[in-house]
């Protein structure tokens, strides 16, 4: 979604904020644009570059025109209200005065009709437009661009981060966040704001997370908060454990395929506190964990889209190793679904991001009906989810820049298998012996997952054969068949191939129809209790014509290849962690069918890694 960069120094900051930029490209936009004070003889005056389009098309404006300032803000926007072109692109300006926004202004319809009777004038179809209007009409009585931002800020409705700058006061940069991310950025004799961390490693890692209803004034030489009661306030400073070799691509010519590959030492990390010991303690969870897990009578698990196929694996393992009632929800339903709530049970959301809009107002939801014990297992500390959860578990994934979600997916099956095991042995359904076959299982893993890597060659070899497709179906049973729809999900996201997937069982009550020579068929087969009946499937598959693509074991006592049948053996059966070692070659077949399709693997159209609006 949209990403903030902003800085106030003494030095030039335009190479700062293009490059902060390029950082948030991952997040994924459609336009760009720039806003710096640019100092004229004694004064400094507004100057705006905006590209519908890519950073790079900014940044070669910016070098035509010779752009240099010391304060100034940027964006990359993902559109919402107006179409991407270059009059909706921020910043949105007001006379002097300009803005950047990320979220949704709810009531800007409004506050419009109200500041065009008033005399604004508006160029652009955006919510966002209105807080430049509206912040630049407080600014006529009020005694600071701060005061006249908190002013506006207590009339707008929605979420937002939000960042501006006035040539009234050309060394400030005035901020504001209310449900979406924004955070400031130490340096020395200079400061700097943006939405995640990774578009500042380049400057600082000491950061201030701002938090809800917070506002600040960003100076070279100090940094104001105000909390949403207007008083003057200290957050804490964190210093970012994340570097800036960590966000670079190194030698890989896609972040999807670096974080594929890391995958093996992302949930190694994700283990490491683990893996030397003899017994699992709630701890884990947090500080409370123990006292709220002891009781819980049920869970319920939240997500979107590939967190919300970590948490149907994870249905699987609850309820066969910790004997726990599990269901499973895509947030977006849940939070307007009017559901029979269990208060006593565990409610856990999982998030790569911790900043999905539709996982945060689940949350709150689940506050509203009385859930005490809520937990969220996530990648990025300090986001939005980890702090409004009681209990936490951080995944140690580190930076996760392709949209498609990879590493920071197996991270999180890592570790609801860690919470599988502290419910199952809290609930006494998990004996001693039991728990140390399974931790013994769980250290194998990393080692496990670059065997299955391995498989690369194999698996691109495929691709060629998808690349010309127009659908797919992927299939799998039991607890594979969400590493079925994790595997339809890749390959649509990246490649824009029509997939779907489905519990093999189904076929015949519907999809065999569309099932003809055209129609490649994956199937995810790991020697477990139900492949003699996944097997009857694919026969009814090949009966069809389909053409087949099974990912199986190592010993799998499955038929030999033939034309129509392709397949490649993986690794040794996994018991319960199978899934975290099947879904590896989906993502590889996905990333390198996108490959030959030429797409953008990085940045698919319309896709934003963080989904910070509805
Ligand atoms: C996965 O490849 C996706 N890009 C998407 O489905 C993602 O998993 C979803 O938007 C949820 O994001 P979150 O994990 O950050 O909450």
């Amino acid at each position: 979604m949209c990403g903030i960069v902003a800085a106030v120094s003494t030095r030039d900051i335009v190479p700062v904020l293009l490059e902060g930029l390029r950082r948030l490209e991952y997040r994924g936009y459609d336009s760009a644009g720039i806003a710096v004070l640019e100092p004229v003889d004694a004064k400094s005056e507004l100057r705006r570059l905006r590209a519908a389009g890519r950073v790079a098309e900014l940044a070669g404006q910016v070098q035509a025109q010779g752009l240099a300032a010391y304060t100034g803000i940027s964006h990359t926007r993902w559109a919402t209200h107006g179409a991407p072109t270059e009059r909706n692109a921020h910043p949105h300006v007001s006379g002097g005065l300009a803005v950047v926004h990320n979220g949704i202004i709810e009531n800007h319809e409004e506050i419009r009709a109200r500041l065009k009777a008033a005399g604004s004038v508006f160029t652009s179809d955006t919510d966002s437009e209105v807080i430049a209007h509206l912040v630049a009409f407080n600014r006529k009585s009020s005694v600071s661009l701060l005061s006249a931002a908190t002013q506006a800020v207590a009339e707008l409705e929605g979420a937002f981060a939000i960042a501006l700058l006035c040539e009234s006061d050309p060394e400030a940069v005035v901020l504001a966040r209310k449900g979406a991310p924004l955070l400031i950025g130490l340096g020395e004799g200079e400061n700097f704001s943006a939405s995640d961390v990774s578009a500042l490693v380049q400057v600082t890692r000491r950061v201030i997370y701002l938090e809800e209803g917070d506002c600040a004034e960003l100076r070279p030489g100090s940094v104001r908060i105000v909390d949403a009661r207007g008083t003057e306030v200290e957050r804490p400073v964190h210093v970012s454990e994340m570097t800036a070799q960590a966000v670079e691509l190194g030698p890989y010519q896609h972040y999807m395929q670096k974080e594929i590959s890391e995958q093996p030492g992302a949930v190694a990390a994700t283990l490491e506190t683990v893996i030397g010991a003899q017994s699992l303690q709630p701890g884990l969870f947090g500080a409370d964990a123990e006292a709220l897990f002891k009781d819980v009578s049920s869970v319920q698990i939240i997500a979107c889209g590939t967190s919300y196929h970590a948490g149907m694996v994870a249905r699987y393992w609850l309820e066969s190793i910790a004997r726990i009632p599990t269901s499973v929800e895509i947030a977006s339903e849940y939070r307007y679904r009017d559901s029979v709530p269990d208060p006593t049970g565990l409610f856990v959301t999982i998030s790569q991001s911790g900043e999905t809009a539709d996982t945060l107002a689940a949350l709150e939801h689940a506050r509203t009906l009385g859930y005490r014990a809520t937990l969220t297992i996530c990648n990025v500390p300090e986001s939005s989810l980890i702090r409004q959860s009681r209990l936490r578990f951080l995944t140690r994934a580190g930076p996760e820049i392709g949209v498609a979600s990879t590493k920071a997916f197996t991270t999180q099956l890592a570790a609801l298998f860690l919470l599988t095991l502290v419910l199952a042995r809290l609930r006494g359904k998990l004996d001693r012996h039991a728990e140390a076959t399974y931790l013994q299982a769980l250290r194998h893993l990393p080692a496990a997952l670059q065997h299955v890597l391995a498989a690369e060659e194999k698996v691109a070899a495929w691709a060629k054969d998808f690349a010309s497709r127009q659908h797919a179906l992927f299939l799998g049973r039991g607890i594979h068949y969400p590493i079925a729809l994790e595997g339809a999900l890749k390959l649509k996201e990246i490649s824009y191939i029509h997939a779907e997937a489905y519990a093999a069982g189904e076929l015949k009550h519907g999809p065999l129809a569309l099932v003809d020579q055209d129609m490649p068929v994956v199937a995810i087969a790991p020697s477990d209790t139900l492949l003699e009946k996944l097997k009857s499937n694919l026969q009814e598959v090949r009966a069809r014509g389909g053409r087949l693509y099974v990912f199986a074991d190592r010993d799998a006592p499955i038929g030999d290849e033939e034309e129509a049948v392709r397949i490649i053996k993986l690794t040794d059966h996994a018991g319960p962690l199978s899934p975290i070692l099947h879904v590896l070659p989906l993502q590889q077949l996905a990333y390198h069918v996108a490959l030959v399709r030429g797409t953008d693997v990085d940045k698919p159209r319309n896709l934003a890694k963080s989904v910070t609006v509805e």
